[in-house]
């Protein structure tokens, strides 16, 4: 017994919690807040999450569910949390997206994200409501299979890499340039950051580090130091790697050096809540129905977001199957913020009993309020 509530108080303290067969209650608590952060060496206000730019790591095994109490902290705009790649089946008032599967969380108040995951892989979390992913609020998202399955390859090791870029202009800025006429365009990122940490001037040298600056010189401490990644010869290990980027599309070449590439803004990485889809084809100019003939139906791969190339056509499918409110758009925040995107709205009648947090903030409460005191 004593034995039980030790294991019992152990898992409480990890907000750990056993669900039938293995499957996990995992909570966090997530107070998002602007932090001052050196993550290029240079002092800039960044979003943060208890803390810590990138917000944490979460880690769940397939079948666990999360419980992510997310705190506003900032006094003067509202946030929301999307996690990127989960499908939230049955809960599509879970899906974090301002004004579209909930209302904004006001500053000072808390919603609560409770959601499976069902199905393995790497995922990551943003903010889902101005420019705040430009700002920086995102972290890294893992599911692993349950302990009972094996990965199809073996590996000695893993590291996660969570790639995004940063400006240093604040998305307040950014946000006035773009609603502007004539419109301001934001630019490129002064910045590439890999888990965080990049160097300003620095990153631009073909050398991993450009020892000719001064602020180019490490001795592996500093918050902005390049992050080195000890491996063994002869080892196999697992790169896991999600891009949260705002704008810049990036190529990852591992040699002597690394390399990050910040255009192709031109291209549309489009994105689709809730489901996976089938990518079929894509093509130049105007889609023409004679195209179809060449989709691919026996080998198309599942993916949730796929390019657009410039003055092309890309073709996808996926099954309508979980009820819910979705957006479909373009992954480039600016091009989103524009509105460069849609929603579908999938099975609505069917969908039971969305709490009454996801939908109240503002006018909304007020009249919610208005209705039950009547
Ligand atoms: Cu990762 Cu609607 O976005
Ligand atoms: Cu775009």
């Amino acid at each position: 017994m004593r034995l039980l509530r030790a294991i019992f108080v152990w898992c409480n303290l990890f907000g750990v919690f056993e669900l039938s067969f293995g499957a996990k209650e995992r909570n966090y608590e997530f107070d998002v807040e602007y932090i001052y952060k050196k993550p290029d060496c240079l002092e800039h206000v960044v979003m943060g999450i208890n803390g810590q730019f990138p917000g944490p790591t979460i880690r769940a095994e397939v079948g666990d569910t999360l419980v992510i109490n997310v705190t506003n902290k900032l006094s003067t705009e509202g946030t929301v949390i999307h996690w990127h790649g989960i499908r939230q089946r049955g809960t599509p008032w879970a899906d974090g997206t301002a004004a579209i599967s909930q209302c904004a969380i006001n500053p000072g108040e808390t919603f609560q994200y409770k959601f499976e995951v069902d199905k393995s892989g790497t995922y990551f979390y943003h903010g889902h409501y101005g420019m705040q992913r430009a700002a920086g609020l995102y972290g890294s998202l893992i599911v692993d299979l349950p302990k009972s399955q094996r990965e199809p390859f073996h590996y000695d090791g893993e590291f996660n890499l969570l790639l995004s870029d940063l400006w240093h202009t604040s998305s307040h800025e950014q946000e006035v340039g773009l609603s502007s006429a004539p419109m301001r365009w934001i630019g490129e990122p002064q910045t590439l950051l890999i888990n965080g940490r990049g160097q300003f001037n620095c990153s631009l040298a073909a050398k991993f580090v450009n020892t000719t600056l001064p602020q180019c010189n490490f001795k592996g401490d500093e918050e902005c130091a390049p992050e080195i990644l000890q491996v063994k010869p002869k080892k196999t290990y697992r790169i896991r790697i999600a891009s949260t980027t705002s704008l810049a599309s990036l190529n990852l070449a591992i040699s002597n050096a690394n390399q990050l590439h910040g255009n192709g803004s031109e291209i549309h990485p489009w994105h689709l809540h809730g489901h996976d889809f089938w990518v079929l084809g894509y093509g130049e100019g105007k889609f023409k129905p004679l195209d179809a003939k060449s989709f691919n139906l026996t080998r198309a791969p599942l993916r949730n977001t796929v390019v657009v190339f410039p003055y092309g056509w890309t073709a996808l499918r996926f099954k309508a199957d979980n009820p819910g409110v979705w957006a479909f758009h373009c992954h480039i925040e600016p091009h989103l913020h524009m509105g460069m995107g849609v929603i579908f709205a999938e099975g609505v009648h069917k969908i039971r009993k969305v709490p009454t947090e996801a939908l109240t903030c503002g006018a909304t409460a007020k009249m919610l309020l208005n209705d039950t005191l009547h």
